[in-house]
């Protein structure tokens, strides 16, 4: 469990040392989800047990799903209901989790039972019209109750949809899922356009449990045959980039450091993190590359001898949304300015990421400018300690712990447990690489 306050000083002796971040929090929610609906049983391993996964897990288990344990909390053996699950007898709570109510919202859409979901006051105050839109094309009945218009708890009533063909407004995995995991639940093809290229572990998890999709030359296109039911088959959840980025950019940061984090997932859909920090001056090596459904490896980062500003490209902001409060953290470190934008998306994350980053940069004594899409951040000059909080953000509250170790004096992340909801083990990892 993480505390609620966490203060670092500056790494005086770099970050060093081997970890294994914890299971990909995306992968493991598709996991969930399509074991719950799969057909026999399979063995999960490297499950990611933080809040939100575990939502969605207990959810499925709501569904019927059988969780059986096995060696450790990550590894357990998952039987579905080959797609006769049964109605859940209380309301489902997705905690924190976009990703856990948007995608389960697919699928409850698309089964014979009414269901009501909700969420923390963050998860509550975040926009579902962009699920509710596309299912209700596909006559799916979705009320959003919330206090704010269009937000959660959703009331579902469910019942039987029809294929779609739809052109996603916004490049979000969440969307682009929820409407394929409906598909995969209804009569007929169903496909989706996306403007730029996103996370893909969907389609990698339907063709890893033989649910018949096809994805065009260049990844925009995407259509599934329905209803198909999931065969079961083990996994190996890779580790998370997302959670890596903050031992990339602090160990490329403070001086003296050389670390490796072992079996991280290097999806091409999700690693442009490590392009941009390379762009930058970053010394990132990859060794022990395998691939089992989803590419993984071992990164080794040493500290960098020089990093420069980037300008951030529009394709690459997909693929590294959850990772621009870190690299803003790497920007402030960096000589010359870096361009953010065509990153509106931010502003509905768990928090307004873009204010958010802006405003703990700032009091930290770091130069930005705040874009409705994005920021610039003109880095080179020290940082010094702070108290900011976390507004109810795991990825701000790991993020400026990251600018903390190094700056000057200390720096305290106020409200922080909310790292547990995809990082749990942060504050041992933290402890292992700075020794401190
Ligand atoms: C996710 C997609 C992204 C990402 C989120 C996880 C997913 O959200 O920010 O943390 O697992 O599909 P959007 O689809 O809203 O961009």
């Amino acid at each position: 469990m993480s505390s609620d306050t966490i203060t670092v000083k500056r790494a005086a002796n770099g970050l060093r040392g081997t970890i294994t971040v914890p299971g990909d929090k995306s992968i493991s929610h598709r996991v969930a989800i399509l074991g719950a609906l799969s057909c026999g049983s399979m063995q999960v391993r490297n499950y990611l047990c933080s809040e939100d996964c575990m939502n969605t897990l207990r959810a499925m288990q709501q569904l019927g799903a059988k969780v059986t344990p096995g060696d450790s909390p990550q590894n357990f053996t998952l039987t579905g209901t080959a797609m006769q699950p049964t109605a859940p007898t209380r309301d489902i709570d997705c905690g924190n989790s976009g990703t856990g109510m948007r995608l389960m919202a697919g699928v409850m859409a698309a089964l014979p039972f009414n269901s009501c979901m909700f969420g923390d006051p963050s998860l509550s105050s975040r926009p579902m019209r962009r699920i509710i839109d596309p299912l209700g094309q596909m006559g799916a009945h979705i009320t959003a109750c919330g206090r704010k218009p269009g937000c959660a708890p959703l009331r579902i009533e469910g019942t039987s949809l029809t294929p779609i063909h739809y052109e996603l407004p916004m490049a979000s995995a969440q969307v682009k899922s929820a409407v394929l995991l409906a598909g995969m639940l209804t009569e007929g093809t169903t496909s989706v356009h996306q403007p730029a290229i996103t996370r893909d572990h969907t389609e990698r998890l339907f063709n890893h449990f033989g649910v018949p999709c096809r994805v065009s030359e260049y990844g925009l296109d995407i259509e599934v045959d329905g209803p198909s039911v999931p065969q079961a088959k083990d996994i190996i959840v890779p580790g998370d980039i997302s959670s890596a980025a903050f031992w990339l950019v602090a160990a490329t940061v403070v001086p003296n450091s050389e670390i490796t984090l072992r079996h991280v997932g290097l999806n091409p859909t999700r690693d442009a993190i490590i392009t941009v920090l390379r762009r930058m001056g970053a010394d990132i090596t990859i060794a022990n590359e395998q691939h089992e459904g989803e590419p993984y490896g071992d990164i080794t980062v040493r500290t960098a001898n020089r990093l420069m500003g980037t300008v951030i490209r529009k394709h690459e902001i997909p693929n590294l949304i959850d990772e621009i409060p870190v690299l803003a953290v790497a920007a402030a470190f960096a000589e010359g300015t870096t361009i953010i934008r065509n990153a509106a998306e931010l502003r509905v994350k768990e928090s307004d990421r873009i204010s958010t980053t802006v405003n703990n940069l700032r009091a930290m004594g770091g130069i930005v400018e705040e874009f409705e899409d994005g920021m610039a951040i003109t880095g080179g000059s020290p940082l010094h300690g702070a108290v900011m909080d976390s507004y109810h953000d795991h990825r701000i509250a790991m993020g400026f712990l990251m600018a903390g170790l190094h700056a000057d004096g200390e720096t305290t992340l106020q409200n922080c447990a909310n790292i547990n909801t995809s990082y749990p083990g942060f504050e041992e990892h933290l402890h292992t690489l700075t020794g401190a």
